[in-house]
């Protein structure tokens, strides 16, 4: 059975055009895909915590002399690294703040990269055989052509750690503009239809 695990940051709710777009990727993910699994990963309501000494700790001792404070510590990481190792595609729906990801989406990041579960000792990355799409909700334009392009660098981090860890088929959509619908310029479905031929492969794939 295929497995799609969702990873949503946006903590707009509806109003959301990250979530909106995934959305309407997963109504036709499910019609490609009649009895495939969605897992959700809500960042918004899972408590992550950045990088702490203890988790640290943990992180650099074996695990076979992990003492159970410490494996309480990488506990959520574990669960989290299992959820993408267990996927067949990856979809990471998240806004651009201040040129990059949000904070939350980097702290998911940093414990999804794990040495040894992820991320071989030689380097290699060991998520192979999955596939990632990525939906970007920005209120700028930074695709091809655009004057600020040099600033899409929430692009190219998410691309360089999924390539990382072994995932090197990934697809960006960029929802760029995205302001036009919070200044009422244009609606939340006007907006998703434009990019709906676009997230519509991506699912069908
Ligand atoms: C704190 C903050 C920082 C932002 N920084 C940027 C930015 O650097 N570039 C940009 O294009 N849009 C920026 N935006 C606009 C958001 O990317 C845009 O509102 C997007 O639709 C948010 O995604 P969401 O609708 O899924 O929550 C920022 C918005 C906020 C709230």
């Amino acid at each position: 059975m295929t497995k799609l695990l969702v990873v949503e940051t946006s903590t707009r709710g509806d109003g959301s055009i990250s979530r909106n777009m995934t959305r309407h990727f997963l109504k036709a993910w499910r019609a490609a895909h009649p009895d495939g699994e969605v897992i959700s990963r809500d960042l918004v309501k899972t408590n992550l915590e950045f990088v702490t000494a203890s988790w640290l700790q943990a992180y650099f001792t074996p695990p076979d002399h992990h003492t159970p404070e410490m494996k309480a510590s990488l506990r959520l990481s574990d669960q989290l690294v299992q959820e993408i190792l267990d996927a067949d595609h990856v979809v990471i729906a998240t806004p651009v703040y201040n040129y990059n990801v949000p904070s939350s989406l980097k702290a998911w990041v940093d414990h999804i990269v794990r040495k040894g579960l992820t991320l071989g000792n030689d380097g290699s990355g060991l998520v192979t055989n999955t596939k990632a799409t990525v939906l970007f909700a920005s209120g700028g334009v930074y695709t091809e052509g655009s004057p600020i392009r040099d600033r899409d660098i929430a692009t190219q981090y998410l691309r360089l750690i999924l390539n990382v860890i072994g995932i090197s088929d990934v697809t960006v959509i960029a929802g760029g503009g995205a302001k036009a619908v919070d200044l009422g310029e244009t609606t939340m479905d006007a907006f998703i239809e434009k990019l709906a031929p676009q997230l519509e492969r991506a699912a069908a794939e």
